[in-house]
């Protein structure tokens, strides 16, 4: 069928370093162009609807792709949980024909991987991960762009996630080592970074020489380290867990004591939403931190990802 040909962004690791690093060229292009204020000379998809199935809440992802929808000319459409028939009143395959069926692409944020993939298998239309429980990579996008717009030379820097392990840090800890940063990741005992995300780093090593480190100790990640990242410690999903996840990860906050440890020029980065309790307000709202110009990014990984896989038709420039 027509779908085994669509290419959809499912996560980083799918992607060749050559087609990574161009989605984050063009994200960084179309940054200065708008900045500069010129607008986009054709709309190639007007005309056109730009689906937004999102079965969990959103502000960053939902307006950066609706604004990269509107970039290229197109009609964003957004299909929260309680919109549509699906879940109460119709299978996931049959919303995924349909939907498919009218619009141009499908930006999907659901619970579990599987969902992705089934929507990949059945969609005639590119399917654009935009949040599940094991990958984000149009976060990994924008933060590998908001790292390149801070730091000269990417090769050999350092960069500490001290969180929990799942969807941000799987795709992000593959695009840092793209661009040969070496990535330290502190998770909690008992939570550990998964088989898959392991292989992918072996890959990545073989081919830029970045090096992945695991360890249970937040020093020792964020020791020398060029950039700090977290994430919230009780992903959207787990509400039910939120007291034993908060007593797992005591001592993991990102706060003064820790990023004294850190290289002197630091920066502190964070998907958002964010919670006191994974980074104090001091680091947060401080001269390191660059999270608000790193959520603007969205908008231009949205962009570069729809020129990509949508416009392109899977064609990197
Ligand atoms: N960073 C991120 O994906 O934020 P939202 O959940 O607000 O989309
Ligand atoms: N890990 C978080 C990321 C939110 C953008 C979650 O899944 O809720």
């Amino acid at each position: 069928t027509a779908s085994n040909t669509i290419r959809h962004l499912i996560s980083i690791a799918d992607l060749t370093t050559p087609e990574f690093v161009s989605l984050v060229n063009r994200a960084q292009h179309h940054k200065k162009l708008i900045k500069a204020g010129v607008k986009p000379e054709t709309w190639p998809l007007q005309g056109e609807l730009v689906a937004l199935l999102f079965s969990k809440r959103s502000t960053r992802t939902r307006i950066s792709s609706e604004g990269a929808a509107a970039y290229f000319g197109g009609q964003p459409m957004f299909l929260g949980k309680d919109d549509i028939q699906l879940g109460v009143n119709e299978s996931f395959y049959d919303t995924t024909k349909v939907i498919s069926s009218m619009t141009s692409c499908i930006f999907a944020r659901v619970n579990s991987h599987s969902e992705i993939q089934q929507l990949c298998e059945h969609s005639s239309v590119p399917i654009i991960n935009s949040l599940c429980d094991k990958y984000h990579p149009l976060q990994a996008i924008c933060d590998l762009l908001s790292i390149k717009e801070n730091f000269k030379e990417l090769k050999g820097l350092k960069l500490a996630w001290i969180g929990d392990s799942n969807n941000v840090i799987n795709d992000l800890a593959i695009a840092a080592m793209k661009f040969g940063i070496n990535v330290s990741i502190a998770t909690p005992n008992g939570i550990e970074i998964e088989q898959h995300v392991i292989d992918a780093a072996n890959a990545t090593t073989a081919e830029t020489g970045a090096t992945l480190e695991l360890t249970h100790d937040p020093k020792e990640a964020a020791k020398g380290a060029n950039i700090l990242v977290t994430d919230t410690f009780v992903s959207m999903g787990q509400e039910a867990e939120t007291q034993k996840k908060l007593k797992q990860f005591e001592g993991f906050q990102i706060n003064s004591d820790l990023v004294a440890l850190a290289d002197k020029d630091y920066k502190f980065m964070h998907c958002l939403p964010r919670h006191k309790e994974e980074v104090s307000d001091d680091v947060f709202y401080s001269d390191h931190s660059i999270v608000f110009p790193e959520a603007e990014n969205r908008l231009y990984a949205a962009i570069a990802t729809i020129e990509a896989f949508v416009v392109n038709k899977g064609q990197f420039l």
